[in-house]
């Protein structure tokens, strides 16, 4: 409805209006009618003679006014509203006795809008990809107040500014239909429909006449798709934009979703989104004057970051030779190393040359070129080589104490850290040539440039001079890879005052804290899960499952829980009455060397995959039991914290294991019967889940 102009809507209510007095007139007409055909009714009304000359009259015009109505439509081919009439007709006698359509039709109501908000919440839901709530950043405040106008509103205001400067006659202009509306930072766009024979040419030729109809400073009129055009009217005054509007842009969503290493860089003059994925660009140069928002701009870019990965996807390496500029960011666990000083800083860069090192050495053992190979060869080991991105806030202060070591370390990243999944973003307030080498630059292809001091500074930083001043603040030129040419843009800010930034940052960072902490709680929790040995007065020995360690009792098997994976029972189930006698059970030997082979079939050479290795140590670990009586036998497994903490694997890569030692059968064919499996509550509540998910993707 808001994209509906007024006109039209105040034409639709007509419409609407008469359609109700005919139902209305029609419906009383025949309720008369029948009435004064009713003898008793006549007789019992004759004693107030005006009742009955007043349904007289009532069935006499009701008729008349529907005919004419219904007269008016057939005339102005508005046949398929007669239906509307009809409608209204049925539904008036109940609105007259107030049978509850109303409330019907109120319910009705309630019940669309809760499915709309419900599947609005789902959707929502379903492509939020940042693994932080928005809701932590805070709301552009400023915008509010600028108001922004409805389709409507700029339909009014072209068809006015087209009126007074006589672009086209009423008629004409009448046509003239608002399609779409981009408001930004620095313009709005608004695409229009014209008429037949009103050419870009024409209507840019009043472009200065527009420009004084509109009241704006500038102008620029631009082809859309067939039969349309963009108006696009520039502001007096820019307004500022915060990274939460952003990020809420579907597009934005999606890009986070699919970019190893997302980052906004801001939204161009009407408001379209540009965003980057560091890993592909590889590396940026951000440059600009004091004030300009180079440090606002890094901030952010941070904070989308910090946003959508966790500290096991990325890492952090900071370099702040303003001690204060990065602060904030100390705290998170994603942070990996801070210098200040500009000595410590260039120790620091050659020690992340000595990372890069270590990472190609150890994806070349394993037979792949760079990072992407390995997260796909070996996707469960993502969490050994994270992401890193080192950002250096001011490259000028480095420069000055250590030149040659820093720039021989900065080229080595920048030439070469891509492949082991290591990115730079360097910001510099001087673009001159001592800083931004030929050769750092020549290396550094993406760049992201803010107010400078002069032209040539420009020239330097962009290899090109360029038309408008920039504004300071945010408003910048980006030469990314994405972008063909140069694109200008304003960057978002966390928020647009110090201290809601600053509170923001503190909220995202107590998030990972508070993540963190449940992470290693719910390993401690599990830790204090055992089966149990325990002994009658009879020596004989069960075995029984608790949460807590007890004294008496020493735990069998640590970090195990009991559920049965077969059935799907319950840990609670698996108690001391459900356990079995020990006489009951032969314990045999769960490895024996021909077995071997036929567990890993050709994935024999332990050396070699990582994964074999990994099976055969929990194998190892595992104990079985046979019950003579039910013909079950019980496994029981170790739990993927103790295998995390002893072969210092991920957790995930047990549970991993596990899956698809269950979907391979290899525990039933080297059972060779119906076998429970005793393993941490955690660790089978995450084995069914995924199980479960693989059954849901089959059937579907
Ligand atoms: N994108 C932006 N939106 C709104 N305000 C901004 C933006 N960028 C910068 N500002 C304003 O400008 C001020 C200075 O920005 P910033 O600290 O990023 O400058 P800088 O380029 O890092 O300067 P220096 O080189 O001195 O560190 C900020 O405190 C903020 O008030
Ligand atoms: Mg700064």
């Amino acid at each position: 409805m808001k994209d509906i102009p007024i006109t039209e809507r105040a034409k639709i209510a007509t419409i609407n209006f008469i359609f109700y007095i005919a139902a209305i007139a029609l419906s009383s007409a025949f309720l008369s009618t029948a009435l004064l055909r009713i003898e008793a009714f006549k007789k019992m009304i004759s004693i107030f003679p005006g009742f009955t000359k007043l349904l007289s009259f009532v069935q006499y015009y009701g008729f008349i006014i529907t005919g004419g109505i219904i007269g008016l439509c057939i005339l102005c081919k508005m046949r398929r509203n007669l239906l509307k009439v009809l409608w209204f007709t049925i539904k008036a006698p109940f609105h007259l006795f107030g049978i509850g359509i109303n409330k019907s039709k109120k319910m009705q109501q309630e019940k669309s809008l809760n499915k709309i908000q419900e599947i609005i919440h789902q959707e929502e839901k379903a492509s939020y990809s940042l693994i932080v709530p928005l809701d932590l950043l805070p709301d552009n405040t400023e915008f509010k107040e600028n108001k922004v106008l409805s389709n409507a509103q700029y339909e009014d205001a072209v068809k006015r500014a087209f009126k007074r400067i006589g672009l086209m006659n009423e008629e004409d202009i009448q046509e003239v239909r608002v399609k779409a509306v981009k408001e930004g930072p620095q313009a709005v766009q608004i695409t229009i429909t014209v008429p037949d024979g009103t050419t870009i040419s024409k209507i840019r030729n009043e472009s200065e006449d527009l420009m004084h109809a509109f009241s704006v400073p500038s102008i620029q009129i631009t082809p859309a798709r067939a039969g349309m055009i963009n108006i696009v009217l520039f502001f007096e005054k820019r307004r500022f934009v915060v990274l939460k509007d952003i990020l809420k842009d579907a597009k934005v969503q999606a890009h986070i979703r699919r970019a190893k290493l997302p980052i906004v860089i801001g939204v161009n003059p009407i408001g379209e989104p540009i965003c980057i994925d560091l890993a592909e660009e590889p590396h940026l140069l951000v440059a600009g004057t004091t004030g300009s928002g180079k440090s606002v701009f890094d901030e952010q870019a941070l904070i989308t970051l910090l946003m959508a990965k966790s500290p096991k996807e990325l890492k952090l390496v900071l370099i702040d030779p303003k001690i204060v500029e990065l602060d904030a960011f100390k705290e998170f666990p994603h942070t990996l190393r801070v210098a200040t000083e500009p000595r410590d800083s260039a120790i620091l860069l050659k020690e992340m040359c000595r990372e890069m090192d270590r990472r190609y050495a150890y994806i070349g053992k394993k037979n792949c070129r760079n990072i992407d190979q390995f997260y796909s060869k070996y996707p469960r080991q993502k969490e050994e080589l994270p992401l890193i991105v080192i950002l250096i806030d001011e490259l000028a202060d480095l420069m000055t104490v250590a030149k040659n070591e820093v720039e021989s370390s900065i080229l080595r990243i920048v030439q070469k850290a891509r492949a082991a999944g290591i990115h730079l973003i360097t910001a510099t307030q001087r673009p001159s040539v001592d800083v931004v080498t030929g050769l750092i630059k020549a290396n550094l292809p993406g760049r992201i440039v803010f107010e400078l001091n002069s032209a040539a500074d420009y020239r330097t930083i962009l290899d090109k001079g360029i038309q408008t001043e920039l504004m300071g603040k945010g408003d910048g030129i980006a030469d990314i890879s994405k972008e063909r040419g140069y694109v200008r843009f304003q960057s978002p800010s966390v928020g647009l005052t110090e201290n809601e930034r600053e509170q923001a940052i503190e909220r995202i960072r107590n998030f990972w804290i508070e993540w963190m902490k449940k992470q290693s709680n719910e390993t401690e929790k599990t830790d204090s899960i055992a089966i149990y040995r325990k002994e009658d007065e009879n020596h004989r020995e069960s075995f029984f499952v608790s949460k807590a360690i007890e004294k008496d009792h020493e735990p069998i098997f640590k970090h195990g829980s009991g559920k049965l994976i077969e059935k799907l029972v319950p840990a609670s189930d698996f108690n001391e009455e459900t356990s079995v006698k020990e006489d009951e059970y032969e314990e045999f030997d769960i490895f024996q060397g021909e077995e071997k082979d036929d567990l890993f079939g050709d994935k024999e050479d332990e050396n070699s995959d990582p994964d074999v290795y990994i099976r055969l140590q929990i194998l190892h670990k595992i104990r079985k039991e046979k019950n003579k009586q039910k013909g079950q036998v019980i496994i029981y497994a170790p739990s993927s914290n103790e295998l995390t903490r002893e072969l210092g694997i991920r957790k995930s890569t047990v549970l991993e294991h596990y899956n698809d030692m269950l979907k391979e059968k290899i525990l039933e064919k080297h059972v060779n019967r119906r076998y429970i499996i005793v393993a941490s509550d955690e660790d089978i509540e995450q084995l069914i889940e995924s199980q479960e998910k693989m059954l849901q993707f089959i059937n579907e």
